[in-house]
């Protein structure tokens, strides 16, 4: 089988039917978590969009979507975890059910930032679904209530992750040939 940009990929370590498996477990799960109740899902731009889009169809209970920008300061190997939003929420999320939707958790400086800053909103409650997470580079200790997927220590791509805007679209989830991204000493900027 052909892999879209298969020459920049070095393995593939979640093929799309993975995910989607992994994906209607994870619905499931927060479906019968929040039975009774709303859930005001709150998307990572750009990253999260393809998770959130599978994840809130495979949610039973009722949602309302809303989404962020959020820029980091600092490079691939010295995350500053000075962060900015740069698109704010569009509608309260005051005493509603908060559900944050992230790609994935890296050193977990962007989602702690984004759990304090959606808590001073008075929400009714927050938690936290990642596709993925790479446990070896936690700085800080976040809390992951649904996570997809862990995975090493090394720059993945697809199913919404990029590299320089790019790969977003591929429907599996792959390491990308450390080439791609020049040489050892200059590792993607985040
Ligand atoms: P953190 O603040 O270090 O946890 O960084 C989180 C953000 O960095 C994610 O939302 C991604 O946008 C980006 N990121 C971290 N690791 C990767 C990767 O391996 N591939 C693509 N993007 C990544």
């Amino acid at each position: 089988m052909t892999v879209m940009y298969q020459d920049d990929l070095k393995t593939v370590l979640y093929t799309e039917a993975e995910i989607a498996a992994r994906v209607a477990e994870l619905g499931a799960r927060i479906s019968r978590d929040y039975e009774g109740k709303s859930i005001a899902l709150v998307g990572v731009l750009n990253g999260a969009v393809v998770f959130l889009a599978d994840l809130m169809r495979a949610i039973t209970v009722p949602v309302h979507v809303d989404m962020v920008a959020i820029s980091s300061y600092g490079s691939y190997s010295s995350t500053s975890g000075v962060a900015r939003i740069m698109k704010d929420l569009d509608n309260s999320v005051e005493s509603q059910h908060v559900l944050i939707v992230e790609d994935i958790v890296d050193t977990g400086l962007t989602l702690n930032y984004l759990v304090d800053y959606m808590r001073a909103r008075n929400p009714a409650s927050v938690k936290v679904a990642a596709m993925l997470s790479k446990p070896s580079q936690h700085r800080v200790k976040v809390q992951v209530d649904y996570l997809g997927f862990e995975v090493p220590d090394e720059f993945v791509v697809g199913y919404g992750l990029d590299f320089a805007q790019r790969y977003r679209n591929l429907p599996c989830i792959a390491v990308l040939k450390p080439e791609i991204y020049a040489g050892p000493d200059t590792p993607p900027t985040l």
